[in-house]
């Protein structure tokens, strides 16, 4: 496990973010794949005049980033763009190695997911010395001013909306002399998405923790104990497995797993399918709507999901980035000129890349059960349902 990073979380700024509702199509057509190679690119008409958008994603092997990928991509060629593409294989070196390429290509804009958000103050500094704006892409890059803006979620109410669950499943609140156990499973200590929802959770459970309604038989309460290097799943269900061999081997019962995402959560599922002795079912959360994960909780073997409509994330870049091409300086009235139909908030509080506040456009994330999955991933459009019931995302 990696050193904890320090980040600068000033997490009572997330509180009070100032929301807008904000009104325009939330396109969610994107293009099918980004290819199997590590960079594409395309050619585009003269709207844009002949711009070129850099775009570095982290990897492929995690689904959601196949989906921004391919959603970004379309919704700059929409509007005339050249777009290069690149997937680093979740390698902080090829990274690096790629933003440079991008840079030498003197793309016009970078969008940047980073894989090690410590890790590209030096390379991010050569687009700065080249005049190229850097949008810091659903990840915070850390320690660094070249970056103008960041767009994500609200990072920190994806764990209070899984935190929330498991309170309301378990009725914590009404439990009596009633105990439930927990453990934990955290994100990538790299990235800095990870802590804001692993304390979003906790925030919510550690009072119950604290009064003796929840219990964590293996005492891994702490981000760093419950990290998961690079969101691996393969990594998350070793951990859990060690954990039900060590602590509930005798017969003890597991009620809860709080999982930060979908990779982990289908690790720890797999963990307690072969490892875990109980018959009841044990509440497992989850970030992303993966198609896997979708078909877990279709099955009952999951609970939720926190969807987080990355469709809508490419068109608050998208809108971003044309202003900044366009060499406005975006900043609240984004959200009315743009006329989105969808919540996003401008927040200029929350978010300390360690050299300042970065301003960020934040969307809102939304649970996904068994019970409203036709209506938010269906019926608006993002996942087709195939005739086995499970979902496939249409991007
Ligand atoms: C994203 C999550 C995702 C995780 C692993 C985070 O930075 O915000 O949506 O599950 O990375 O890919």
């Amino acid at each position: 496990m990696k050193a904890k990073k320090v980040v600068s979380l000033l997490m009572a700024g997330a509180m009070a973010l100032s929301m807008a509702a904000c009104g325009s199509t939330a396109s969610n057509s994107g293009s099918s794949s980004s290819g199997s190679s590590s960079k594409s690119t395309s050619t585009s008409s003269s709207k844009s005049g002949g711009k070129t958008v850099g775009i570095s994603m982290p990897t492929k092997s995690l689904e959601r980033w196949n989906r921004d990928g391919s959603y970004l991509k379309k919704q700059f060629e929409s509007k005339g763009y050249k777009v290069e593409l690149t997937y680093s294989d979740n390698k902080s070196a090829q990274q690096n190695n790629d933003i440079e390429g991008l840079i030498a290509d003197k793309v016009d804009v970078l969008v940047v997911a980073a894989i090690d958000g410590e890790a590209l103050s030096q390379v991010l500094g050569e687009a700065k010395d080249a005049n190229i704006p850097v949008i810091s892409y659903d990840r915070l890059i850390m320690n660094t001013d070249s970056i103008s803006y960041y767009v994500s979620f609200d990072n920190y109410k994806v764990g209070q909306l899984q935190g929330n669950y498991i309170k309301d499943q378990l009725k914590l609140d009404s439990a009596g002399s009633k105990k439930y156990t927990i453990e934990m499973t955290g994100g990538d200590p790299a990235d800095n998405n990870a802590p804001f929802f692993f304390k979003g959770a906790m925030d919510v459970l550690q009072p119950y923790i604290d009064k003796g309604v929840l219990t964590v038989p293996s005492g891994q309460t702490k981000f760093n104990q419950c990290a998961t290097d690079r969101w691996d799943t393969s990594t998350a269900m070793k951990r859990m497995q060690n954990i039900l061999g060590s602590y509930y081997s005798g017969g003890k019962q597991l009620d809860a797993a709080l999982c930060s995402n979908d990779s982990t959560a289908l690790g720890v599922t797999k963990a307690i399918e072969s490892d875990y002795a109980g018959k009841n079912k044990v509440l497992i959360t989850g970030q992303d709507g993966d198609e896997p994960n979708l078909k877990n909780i279709v099955d009952g073997k999951q609970s939720m999901t926190v969807y987080k409509a990355v469709a809508n994330e490419a068109v608050v870049t998208l809108d971003l980035a044309i202003q900044i091409m366009d060499g406005k300086k975006p900043d609240a009235s984004l959200i009315k000129s743009s006329g989105w139909k969808f919540d996003c908030a401008y927040d200029t509080k929350s978010y300390d890349n360690g050299k300042g506040i970065v301003p960020s456009y934040l969307l809102t994330p939304e649970v996904v059960t068994k019970d409203n999955m036709d209506k938010l991933l269906v019926d608006t459009g993002y996942y087709k349902k195939g005739s086995d019931g499970y979902l496939k995302a249409v991007g």
